[in-house]
């Protein structure tokens, strides 16, 4: 068990949360189903992050590429986001969560965009757990949406191309107020990264599990961290060199 005692805690964690249909498959439910109980399990992560005291908490919840499933199932996904966000929000700020949202936001819908707003609106200022839901999300997306940005500020003379580096570059990227994540943890036994924050994934330490993401509650995550608090973390150096950086 996690307690007061261990280190190495990683500030930030992110999800590739699968599974969902297979989960509802081999219980002889529709799909939708495995998506239902999916949100109590993003409910119970998120709950288990703010109590172990981990800066940010990012999940991939929908990516560009899902608009190609069957329309029932994206317009299902879509309505579960949008209750569970008028559903717990309110949990949410109470418990000084800040909800913020990763993704194109030109693809989404009225609601579903004026749910969101609402939600990063009354969190805005919350100084504990950092929630990121990525909604209409792509690693390739954020990487070419950063590049047009940079190409407008040059363009407006506001940048000069010689001042573009990889640390300028990514104040461009999602997630540039946060450090990038520490762990990446993906369910139901694959072994892919899916176009998930592509830029800020470079030295993040991985973590499979054939787990099925309804399933995954709090004791799947705390053995997750768990093994990831054991893990050296070298960042293209040598062992010697931490242990050096240590004393
Ligand atoms: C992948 O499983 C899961 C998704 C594409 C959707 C993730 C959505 C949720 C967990 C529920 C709602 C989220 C929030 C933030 C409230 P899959 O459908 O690809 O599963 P399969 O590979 O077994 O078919």
């Amino acid at each position: 068990m996690i307690d007061s005692t261990t280190k190495n805690l990683p500030r930030h964690i992110a999800i590739v949360m699968d599974g969902n249909g297979r989960w509802a498959k081999k219980r002889g439910l529709p799909r939708a189903a495995g998506h239902k109980i999916g949100a109590d399990s993003v409910e119970a992560v998120v709950n288990t992050c703010a109590r172990l005291g981990i800066q940010a908490l990012s999940l991939f919840a929908f990516s560009t590429e899902n608009w190609n499933r069957p329309k029932d199932e994206v317009s299902f996904l879509m309505d579960l986001l949008v209750r569970f966000l008028r559903d717990k929000i309110k949990t949410l700020h109470k418990n000084n969560i800040r909800f913020q949202m990763i993704g194109d936001r030109c693809g989404l819908n009225d609601l579903i965009l004026a749910e969101v707003c609402a939600a990063e609106e009354l969190t805005k200022n919350n100084s504990g757990l950092a929630m990121n839901i990525a909604i209409n999300y792509s690693g390739r997306w954020d990487i070419a949406n950063a590049a047009k940005n940079i190409a407008v500020q040059a363009a407006a003379n506001l940048l000069k191309p010689e001042e573009i580096c990889a640390d300028k570059f990514r104040e461009f990227t999602c997630l540039a107020n946060l450090p990038d994540p520490d762990l990446l943890i993906r369910t139901s036994g694959e072994y892919r990264i899916s176009n998930f924050m592509l830029w800020q994934l470079a030295y993040t330490e991985l973590y499979f599990t054939t787990v099925t993401w309804p399933d995954f509650r709090e004791k799947e995550l705390e053995q997750a961290i768990l093994e990831y608090t054991k893990r050296e973390r070298r960042f293209g150096m040598i062992s010697e060199q931490l242990a050096a950086q240590a004393k």
